[in-house]
């Protein structure tokens, strides 16, 4: 069967911001240690990127391969999602996952729509896991989020709301950099950048009357 849920809060940060931080890959093994302190791109083609997470859990070392694809300026989806080891019972080998995150701006073109859209299919028997399951997810993508915004606050209270100019330095890696220099590179393109982000939001999307994320 399939199950489609989604998950909506506004981030009171640019969509800039919001974006350099997604693509930041170098902070996942600081800020999320607790989930991801091992980070590897196994390979690379174009805007997909197949990587590998893992973590340690008792004496074992376990982790999750994972196919993620950048659709500029601010759209993600991570999709074949397998358990490291393979042979390692792993909830998917029974669900198969797919999300797809659309930031775009709010009404007030001053914060950021997270949209998180999760389609989930599994055998039909498995349906009374599904309540637990998608709390279980909700509940992390919003701590992760919370985690973003402590770094996105930290720079912002260092070098200013919207500033995005420490991620368009030459020294500085991110994911997908090209593109992100492209769309959030002036101000002019990042003004662009928002309106190609609504032009490829969700049917769905709200831009007003949005809860918080935290709140
Ligand atoms: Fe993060």
């Amino acid at each position: 069967m399939k199950h489609r849920f989604e998950l909506v809060y506004s981030m009171d940060t640019t969509l800039g911001c919001a974006v350099a931080a997604y693509l930041d890959a170098e902070h996942y093994a600081f800020l999320h240690s607790k989930y991801s302190p091992q980070y590897e791109v196994l390979h690379r083609q174009g805007r997909t990127i197949r990587i590998r997470q893992r973590w340690t859990q008792g004496h074992v070392r376990i982790g999750q391969t994972c196919t993620t694809e950048y659709a500029p300026p601010a759209r993600f989806l991570n999709y074949d999602i397998a358990g490291v080891p393979v042979w390692l019972p792993s909830v998917h080998h029974l669900i198969t996952t797919r999300t797809e995150l659309f930031y775009y701006p709010d009404a007030t073109g001053e914060r950021t729509i997270s949209h998180l859209v999760v389609d989930l299919e599994l055998p039909a028997i498995f349906s009374p896991l599904l309540p637990k399951l998608e709390q279980r997810m909700t509940a992390l993508k919003q701590e992760k989020d919370l985690e973003d915004m402590e770094m996105i606050f930290r720079r912002e209270r260092l070098f200013g709301r919207g500033n995005i100019r420490g991620y368009l330095a030459d020294y500085q890696f991110m994911l997908h950099k090209d593109d992100f220099v492209r769309h959030f590179g002036t101000p002019e393109a990042e003004r662009r950048a928002g309106e190609l982000a609504l032009a490829a939001a969700p049917p769905t999307a709200r831009r007003e009357h949005v809860r918080e994320l935290g709140v």
